[in-house]
């Protein structure tokens, strides 16, 4: 019981005087890039325009990709339609970008399935580059694509066979802007553009509280501590270090962890202190940026994780770093952080530039996440003169790659696929585990 009155005395205390202390500074990540760049007259992209099956057409079929954590591909789209970056002379262009779909392709219950995916990459660059001459020029080095799914560009749901797939071959001279974080991993690219999932902003905005209410919750987590459908045996899932958060600190009152995600999911996380951001079955979770969207510091569980714009965000400075092997001792550590840490943690959480960093708002706004995308491909330029080919000069093979992807996008082979039971059972599940966590 006295823990949890020093824990609630702690967050009055912290709460009150981070709020005084908020001041306007300009913030940097490990690379020393600013969060409040401006990547206005720094590049000019240029956006190809394509037919409407791969990209209005697939959204207009199901609209629910819209709201799905993976929406990204299709705001960026609509943001550069109207950037000032946007350029409508390809000879001037810096990048060239393409908008394409891929992850707009879900089951009756929502799932995004990824096996269309590398046929529908695969035919939109033979389109561009049969239509324009840019492509050819350097198979790809100046172009850019959002591949926002769990692996990246790698296109599969499941670990060991997106490691077996590896990143689709056309793509491995482009810029991959995506979701996943992890150093060391073949679906990470080097020179990757690492963003925040799309978490909707209107929501969270809607269940804002008042600042001034304190933070009386030490430690808050809510979500899946063993994955008994994927992981029966125990020890894959999340690498062991979510079951060892609830073996550990079950029973401990400044922990209110639990698999129940109550309606007041998004209110729990403005009246606590640390907010729990473990590996699942991927690295990261969209809990990160619920963390500093409400002020919770995030308490990063997950070696090896490359985060969101880590070159403009100081993750190291908001965020609290345990590596898995240490979560048995996650008590101590938290309890001994000093204040004034917590309190500065707190403070940089508090800048709406980090916040506004995190979202892609509709429409856009100065330092969003689209914005944080364009500096980081504003930091690439200007190009390496070896990325332009000679003429006639090939870097890539067309034909390599898993047999199912050369062939033509049917209809009916993708039908079969997702008549596949199993496979669907799987999907389900994964997609399970990652929407209702
Ligand atoms: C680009 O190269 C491909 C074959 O490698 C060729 O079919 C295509 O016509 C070329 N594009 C242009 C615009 O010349
Ligand atoms: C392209 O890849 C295919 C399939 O892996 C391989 O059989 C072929 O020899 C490769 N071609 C070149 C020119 O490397």
């Amino acid at each position: 019981m006295g823990a949890a009155w020093i824990a609630l005395a702690l967050g009055l205390a912290l709460c009150a005087s981070a709020e005084q202390q908020q001041q306007h500074e300009r913030i940097s990540g490990s690379a020393g890039d600013v969060l409040e760049d401006d990547p206005v007259g720094r590049l000019k992209v240029f956006v190809y325009e394509l037919p409407v099956k791969y990209n209005r057409k697939v959204l207009e079929k199901d609209p629910r990709c819209l709201t799905h954590m993976f929406a990204t591909e299709i705001f960026v789209h609509e943001f550069l339609l109207g950037s000032a970056v946007r350029t409508l002379n390809p000879e001037e262009a810096d990048w060239f970008y393409t908008p394409v779909y891929t992850t707009c392709d879900l089951t009756r219950n929502g799932l995004p399935l990824p096996f269309k995916s590398p046929r529908m990459m695969r035919s939109v660059i033979q389109y561009i580059s049969n239509q324009w001459p840019y492509w050819n020029r350097t198979e790809g080095a100046d172009h850019f694509f959002v591949v926002p799914h769990d692996f990246g560009a790698c296109f599969h749901y499941q670990e060991e066979k997106a490691i077996e797939r590896g990143i689709l071959h056309l793509l491995q001279r482009a810029t991959l802007v995506q979701t996943f974080g992890q150093r060391y991993h073949v679906c990470l690219k080097e020179g990757s553009i690492v963003v925040p999932p799309y978490c909707p902003p209107q929501k969270m905005q809607a269940h804002l509280i008042p600042p001034s209410i304190p933070r009386s919750i030490f430690v808050y987590f809510r979500g899946l501590f063993y994955d008994y459908g994927n992981d029966p045996e125990g020890g894959y899932y999340a690498r062991g270090a979510r079951a060892a958060v609830w073996e550990n600190f079950k029973d401990n009152p400044l922990f209110d962890i639990s698999t129940e995600h109550p309606i007041t999911y998004y209110e729990d996380m403005q009246r606590a202190i640390f907010c729990l951001c473990p590996l699942g079955w991927a690295p990261w979770s969209p809990r990160l940026v619920e963390g500093v969207i409400f002020g919770c510091i995030p308490v990063i569980i997950a070696d090896d994780i490359v985060l969101p714009f880590a070159d403009a965000i100081p993750w190291e400075e908001i965020g609290v770093f345990v590596a898995e092997k240490d979560v048995p001792k996650l008590d101590t550590i938290l309890t001994s952080i000093p204040p004034e840490v917590i309190l500065k943690k707190q403070r940089l959480l508090a800048t709406p530039a980090m916040k506004q960093a995190m979202l892609f708002p509709q429409p856009a706004q100065p330092g969003d996440a689209f914005h944080q995308i364009l500096n980081g491909l504003a930091r690439k330029l200007p190009h390496d003169r070896r990325i332009y080919l000679n003429p006639g000069e090939k870097a890539l093979n067309w034909s390599s790659g898993p047999p199912g992807d050369l062939k033509p996008c049917k209809r009916n082979t993708l039908d079969r696929e997702s008549r596949n039971w199993h496979q669907l059972l799987q999907l389900l599940r994964h997609w399970c585990r990652v929407l209702l966590f």
